[in-house]
């Protein structure tokens, strides 16, 4: 029997976060979800292929340059389902026969394929890629011409550039032609590196203190030497996650790091020959919830006001739980001058032998050489002769080979996340200005779910908003990369099995004033005079906008909804429809203007309202209003009208649900001869079963078939009493939950007290008491 309410679970569940306290990072849910639809996105994929995870804009050519398994292609920037060219790049017979025969992988398939790691423009507009390459990375250039891609085949090495591994997590930025990597240098994955390539190599020691198992997250590039009093050099900075070595009390602590070097770093002449002079790095810690361990750093993204120096850009990052134990995600914000000061100024920490073997990281409290350890060469050192690092004195070199690490965390702005959304996982991140109306301007984070979601949200002073959570692809497809084209105002997403293409705002999405002024959308404002919600950017016309209150008084009164007629029968049941645009809205009833009131025949289900059993009594003018509530008020809104009558003839053909009223019926005979038909060819297809001896034990099958059909029929308002009561289920539901994929909306108040309380099973593990002694005098 089909499950009488299909309905029921809906795409994201709802409406509990507005009871929680308002300003609570908790406070987390989607005002619209956006189910799977294929027109939801421009979509490219290409069958056979996987993994579209590396991207490249080439705005300058139009271009965006999909990376996948074996193959890159060259997309219309504009509609990435239109491909214009592609180029193929597989391993050779040998090459697998090769990789099998170092037997890393019990799936040899591994070893099958090369995966593409890399794309970046090189200042001579080509494009230089690296695979993977059946476990022996190559690189190449590539470049677009007459439609057309070409690889040119160098087989330069990739080694210490791209990953041996596919799985293994890496990442990489050309800057000024020279590439910087962060993966592993061998064949086994285990000697991790961040490199500079050409002209002179420079890399990290292979030591636990430097690179401690990392997973590397991402890598930015900081013009630090524009205008700079101290003649300071640029930077490349270094997102990742490693097992901590400076807490002792854990066997496998893993912590969020930002590590930097300086662009000019040439190594050291004796000591740290080729090796970065400037490597620092320090932990980055994003507190989502006091008694946690710590969360660990997935994706970042750069974000700079072109107005301002980069002392203003921030570093916006994800983070994820590094237990299962919790199904929070956060975003956190650093500046990237709080970043800087911690390596200019800060303290140090350095490794102490406790008892004989054991060693502890502690601050360092003794005298740090001069020049600065890790600093880059400024305008001091230059004074004292030193023009390049190959000129560092060597107890500099020796102090910063030993003592890599800060001593000082980076805590992000207001020393909390930026957003905390419990249920999805978030894998990236990107940012995007825009300038509303009233002439302000908003950062609008756009958020890449595990789940195959978009999280579009920004934050009004202090209050976040998420706008909206769009399903890209298909449940579990994990979006892999993001990246967002300034020239043509577009995201574009890349997962597993193709990439995804959407606008940053799809304003028609909202129907009404009401609707668009309430989504606070900073791209979206409602046009009076056309009647549509439409971009800002594209409009010529003021537009109704209200992103900090959501002020939707400014709408002219919105068109009555048209009333639809309905009819119902003693005794039968009627659904009527009523689905609000917003998952912050709560929906009310009312028939003949009084207010319903929800009874065992009288449902109120998440889109609409159920009449079972219905009597004279439920006839009359029925009102579904929405009620939304924003910083400047309540808003109600009419969603749906019905006019339901008696018909005293029976059944037509409304809205009913079950056919169980038509014993009465002028058709019943009609069907009655139909199912005594299907009864008939039923049973004669049982004897010819029992004589062929198909069914040996007939009689429990049938006695139980006869039973569900008795009770089918005898009551269904009790199968529907059942599946309006998920509300002691849902108690286990989570504030913005996700349950295998279904999700349920509570109209139960009471589920809001979910939201923290669950955390407190957790191991508690505070980051202070796991720093038992804090300073090298201590000891
Ligand atoms: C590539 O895609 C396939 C197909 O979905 C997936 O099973 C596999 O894990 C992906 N490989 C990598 C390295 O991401
Ligand atoms: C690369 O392209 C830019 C603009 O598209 C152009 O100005 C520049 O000269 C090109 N460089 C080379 C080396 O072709
Ligand atoms: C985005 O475009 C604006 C104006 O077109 C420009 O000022 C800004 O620098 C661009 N940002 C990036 C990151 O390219």
């Amino acid at each position: 029997a089909m499950h009488p309410l299909p309905a029921l679970s809906v795409f994201w569940l709802l409406p509990l976060a507005f009871t929680l306290e308002e300003d609570s990072p908790l406070n987390c849910v989607p005002r619209r979800a956006v189910p799977f639809h294929k027109d939801n996105a421009h979509l490219f994929s290409e069958e056979g292929v996987f993994n579209y995870s590396t991207m490249l804009l080439r705005e300058d050519l139009d271009l965006l340059v999909v990376g996948a398994r074996e193959a890159i292609y060259a997309l219309d920037l504009n509609d990435i389902s239109k491909k214009l060219a592609s180029v193929k790049w597989e391993v050779t017979q040998q090459q697998k026969e090769d990789c099998q025969n170092k037997g890393k992988h019990p799936e040899v398939h591994f070893c099958f394929f090369n995966y593409i790691r890399i794309l970046h423009k090189t200042e001579d507009n080509r494009t230089y890629v690296c695979g993977t390459n059946a476990f022996d990375p190559e690189c190449d250039y590539m470049s677009y011409k007459d439609g057309q891609l070409t690889l040119e085949k160098k087989g330069e090495d990739g080694k210490g550039k791209c990953p041996f591994d596919p799985f293994q997590r890496y990442t990489s930025i050309m800057f000024e032609n020279d590439l910087y990597s962060a993966t592993s240098m061998n064949f086994l994955g285990s000697e991790p590196v961040l490199m500079r390539s050409s002209p002179v190599t420079i890399r990290t020691e292979f030591k636990s203190s430097w690179l401690n198992e990392p997973s590397f997250v991402s890598m930015t590039q900081m013009p630090e030497s524009e205008m700079s009093a101290e003649g300071d050099d640029d930077k490349v900075y270094l997102f990742f996650s490693e097992t901590a070595v400076e807490y002792d009390c854990y066997n496998k602590l893993v912590v969020s790091r930002v590590a930097r070097v300086c662009k000019g770093d040439l190594g050291g002449q004796r000591t740290l020959q080729k090796k970065w002079t400037s490597f620092l790095k320090a932990r980055i810690d994003c507190p989502v919830l006091e008694s946690q361990l710590p969360y660990i750093i997935q994706d970042t993204y750069r974000w700079c006001d072109s107005q301002q120096r980069w002392k203003d850009c921030l570093f916006y990052a994800v983070f994820t739980p590094q237990s299962d134990t919790s199904d929070l995600s956060a975003v956190c914000v650093y500046r990237v001058s709080d970043i800087s000061r911690v390596f200019a100024e800060g303290k140090y920490k350095t490794p102490v032998t406790v008892e004989t073997s054991f060693v502890k990281w502690v601050m360092y409290s003794g005298e740090v050489p001069v020049p600065r350890p890790g600093a880059c060469i400024d305008n001091e050192a230059r004074k004292a002769g030193i023009t390049e690092t190959l000129a560092l004195p060597d107890p500099t070199l020796q102090f910063i080979k030993l003592r890599p690490l800060m001593d000082q965390a980076i805590q992000p702005i207001g020393g909390k996340p930026l957003l905390v959304r419990r249920g999805a996982t978030f894998t990236c991140i990107v940012v995007h200005q825009v300038q509303a109306a009233d002439g302000e301007k908003h950062r609008v984070m756009f958020i890449g779910t595990e789940e195959g979601t978009l999280l579009k949200a920004v934050n009004y002073d202090g209050e976040m908003f998420i706008i909206e959570e769009v399903q890209l692809f298909q449940p579990s497809e994990s979006i892999k990369i993001l990246k967002c084209s300034n020239v043509t105002g577009q995201l574009y997403a890349g997962s597993d099995y193709g990439a995804a293409q959407v606008p940053l705002a799809t304003c028609g999405r909202s129907l009404s004033c009401m609707d668009c002024v309430l989504s606070r959308d900073p791209y979206c404002g409602w046009d009076k005079v056309a009647g549509k919600c439409t971009l800002l950017s594209s409009s010529q016309r003021e537009l109704i906008q209200s992103v900090k209150e959501g002020d939707a008084s400014l709408c002219p009164k919105a068109d009555p909804v048209k009333p639809l007629n309905r009819f119902i029968w003693p005794g039968g049941n009627l659904k009527l429809s009523c689905s609000s645009p917003s998952n912050l809205a709560k929906t009310t009833w009312e028939r003949d203007g009084t207010a319903l009131t929800p009874t065992a025949r009288l449902q109120l289900l998440h889109d609409g309202l159920l009449i079972l059993s219905a009597s004279d009594s439920d006839t009359g003018r029925y009102l579904c209003q929405s009620m939304e509530h924003s910083n400047a008020g309540q808003y109600a809104a009419t969603v749906a009208e019905y006019q339901v009558s008696m018909d005293p003839a029976g059944p037509g053909d409304g809205n009913r649900i079950f056919p169980k009223a038509q014993i009465n019926g002028p058709s019943v005979a009609g069907l009655q001869a139909v199912i005594g038909l299907l009864l008939v060819s039923l049973l004669a297809l049982l004897t010819w079963n029992f004589y062929k001896g198909y069914i040996p034990l007939p009689w429990n099958c049938l006695k139980n078939r006869e039973q569900t059909e008795e009770h089918g029929d005898l009551n269904s308002a009790v199968t529907y009493q059942d599946a309006q009561r998920p509300a002691a289920a849902e108690k286990k539901l989570l504030v913005c939950g996700r349950d295998n994929g279904t999700n349920y909306k509570n109209h139960s108040p009471e589920g809001a007290e979910l939201s923290v309380a669950e955390e407190s099973d957790l191991p508690k593990v505070n980051l202070q008491s796991l720093q038992l002694i804090d300073n090298e005098s201590e000891i």
